[in-house]
């Protein structure tokens, strides 16, 4: 019935995620409100860490992207399901580190990492810096040496493989700002550099080829594509890869018409490809490393707003205005994101309206979806958009001044605030 297991109705009519009662949770908390489903995020890691023990003997690691959804509970409960972090900026490193995950366990992507950001990634000894480019590669090298360190380091390579939600392409993909291309030869270029210099150890590869992906054989020919590279280092330069990151990507159903592969038939076939593939090009097995993040949390998450105006422009449309909007959820104006929405007091009635969600912020594209089946809904009534816990915290902003919105978590039956909501005060606090 709904794009989430965690999602259900109520004897009261009422939306609930992990089985608590959503418009109760609205009023204990206030409105808008991001709520996210622990055991269902839980039951997600549980799954791609067993899909790896399952299809390559656990011979892998699975790192959270937390870009999707970054606090410390969240770095803690990847600690506990025994992943490792995938962050992409100073402060989601300080994030993690704050949170003391195990800093052998994060990988620090970034297509321009600052000085101060590399510093810190020595500093705290990430488990591998996942290396953009040649300027990055000479200053996180002088970096390490000034410090007397060897730092782990990965390349990001860019495999000619572009894919979006429902098809793919192999183009040169040269035009990235992420990585080394591999036809031009800049990657293994990259090896030679890297094999000099004594402050870094090349460890592994890295691709990732697009979001929101259902298919799973772009995927199949990127992991083909690297073992080849793989193959390529060690016939030039004796080197042996160690590890193959694969990145993130997997879909999720955002609509009801959207069907994601399961996590385990994607590993099953990408681990086979793997297999064959080296077992061809006579390499040693890499470790494999994956970097979900919509796909862990995107579907365990719901945003509960209270409707204010109600206006029916007749012969055009009825704009459903929330408390909320772009600030909290910059996907539709974005990229035309859609979602399913409902009402959350009124989730047994049947969805008889077609409306378009209007956000509270000083902007006539600040929506949250047009042509949207909801029921029909007047002031006061919570409004639920679903599949919102990626990429939504995290990109929120304070337009307007709006403060970002309290996260709740619930698990068995019980609800805890995971992120306060922010304060008037909290606006004005960097102000001089
Ligand atoms: N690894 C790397 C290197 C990435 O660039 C990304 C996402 C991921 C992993 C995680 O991908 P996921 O499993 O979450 O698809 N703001 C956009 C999504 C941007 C994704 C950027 N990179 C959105 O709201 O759809």
């Amino acid at each position: 019935m709904f794009v989430s297991d965690s999602l259900n109705v109520n004897e009261k009519g009422h939306l609930t995620i992990g089985g608590v009662d959503s418009v109760d949770l609205a009023k204990k908390y206030g409105t808008p409100l991001y709520i996210l489903d622990e055991d269902g995020i839980r039951a997600n890691c549980k799954a791609y860490v067993k899909s790896i023990e399952d299809n390559y003997g656990g011979n892998g690691l699975v790192l959270y992207a937390s870009k999707a959804f970054s606090c410390m509970e969240m770095c803690r409960i990847c600690d506990d399901e025994k992943m490792g972090l995938d962050v992409v900026s100073g402060g989601e490193l300080y994030t993690a580190h704050r949170a003391e995950f195990p800093m052998d366990r994060v990988y620090f992507h970034g297509n321009n990492k600052t000085q101060d950001e590399l510093s810190m990634a020595v500093e705290f000894g990430v488990g591998a810096v996942i290396v953009d480019n040649l300027t990055e590669l000479e200053s996180l090298a002088k970096i390490a040496e000034d410090a007397g360190k060897v730092v782990n380091i990965m390349f990001r390579i860019k495999p000619g493989i572009d894919a979006h939600t429902h098809n793919f392409i192999r183009t040169g993909q040269i035009d990235s700002k992420f990585g080394f291309a591999l036809e031009t030869g800049e990657a293994m270029d990259a090896v030679k550099e890297a094999v000099k210099l004594s402050s870094v150890n090349l460890v592994g590869v890295h691709c990732h080829i697009g979001s929101q992906i259902f298919d799973i054989d772009p995927f199949v020919l990127a992991a083909e594509v690297m073992c080849k590279f793989i193959a390529d280092v060690k016939a030039e330069t004796g080197l042996e890869i160690e590890k193959l990151n694969l990145g993130g990507g997997f879909g999720i159903k955002y609509l009801e018409s959207d069907e994601p592969v399961p996590y385990g038939d994607y590993m099953t076939k990408v681990a086979d490809a793997i297999k064959a593939a080296c077992n061809d090009l006579g390499i040693k097995l890499p470790a494999i490393l994956i970097e979900p993040g919509r796909s862990i949390i995107g579907s365990e998450g719901i945003t509960v707003y209270t409707v204010g105006a109600v206006k029916n422009i007749p012969n055009i449309r009825t704009y459903v205005s929330v408390d909320g909007g772009m600030c909290d959820n910059p996907r539709y104006i974005l990229y035309q994101s859609q979602y399913e929405m409902l009402c959350a007091n009124k989730a047994n009635e049947e969805k008889t309206e077609t409306v378009t969600v209007a956000g509270k912020c000083c902007e006539s594209g600040d929506l949250l979806g047009e042509n949207v089946k909801i029921q029909k809904v007047e002031p006061g009534d919570n409004l639920a958009v679903l599949s919102t816990g990626a990429y939504n915290y995290s990109m929120a902003s304070n337009y307007n001044r709006i403060p970002k919105p309290c996260s709740v978590m619930v698990s068995g039956g019980k609800d805890r605030v995971i992120i306060k909501r922010e304060t008037y005060s909290d606006l004005t606090r960097n102000d001089i």
